[in-house]
């Protein structure tokens, strides 16, 4: 995959590889992590309520090394995501997608999208994005959050 090595890719990554560090860090400062995962998850819904915008806008970094969240933007690596909440899965027009999601029959919905950002691979495995995932519960809410409100489809 060739476009893995544009500039801008490898400028997005490291951009987004030194927030996620500082991030990170400020995480663990309050909170021994012991005492973090032994917590259990909230749900979405209760997490999405306290996240915050601006820290999930610095987390989409990671998602813009290979996805567009702009209406009418082009594909990368991975589909534009405007508009990808209700919608359904592998359903972006002129995105050539795995066989995995295509097989699939599901709609967007921002718990699914939870649970796919948590480890996309233990989701559905073999499919095409190949992206680690978001460990941390608040990471996923602070992402989605921010995703809700650029990415909504206004058509809808
Ligand atoms: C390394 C590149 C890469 C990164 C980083 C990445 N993705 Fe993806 N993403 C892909 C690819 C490739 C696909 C298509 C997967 C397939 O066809 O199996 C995809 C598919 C998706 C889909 C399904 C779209 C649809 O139309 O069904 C969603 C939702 C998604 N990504 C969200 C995200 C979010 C949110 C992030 C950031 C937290 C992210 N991705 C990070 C490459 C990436």
């Amino acid at each position: 995959m060739p476009a893995l090595l544009s500039v801008r890719n490898l400028v997005l990554l490291t951009v987004f590889s030194s927030i996620y560090v500082y991030l990170s860090g400020c995480n663990q400062q309050d909170v021994p992590s012991s005492v973090i995962s032994n917590q259990p998850v909230e749900s979405l819904e209760q997490r999405l309520l306290g996240a915050d915008v601006e820290r999930g806008e610095l987390l989409s970094f990671a998602c813009r090394a290979c996805h567009t969240l702009g209406l009418g933007e082009d594909h990368m690596i991975g589909p534009n995501l405007y508009g990808i909440f209700q919608r359904d899965v592998a359903s972006s027009i002129g995105f050539e997608y795995s066989g995995i999601l295509l097989g699939e029959d599901f709609i967007w919905e921002p718990e699914i999208l939870d649970q796919w950002l948590a480890d996309p691979d233990d989701f559905l495995a073999g499919n095409n994005m190949l992206f680690a995932g978001f460990s941390a519960a608040e990471d996923r809410a602070d992402v989605i959050k921010y995703l809700m409100e650029i990415t909504l489809d206004e058509s809808l």
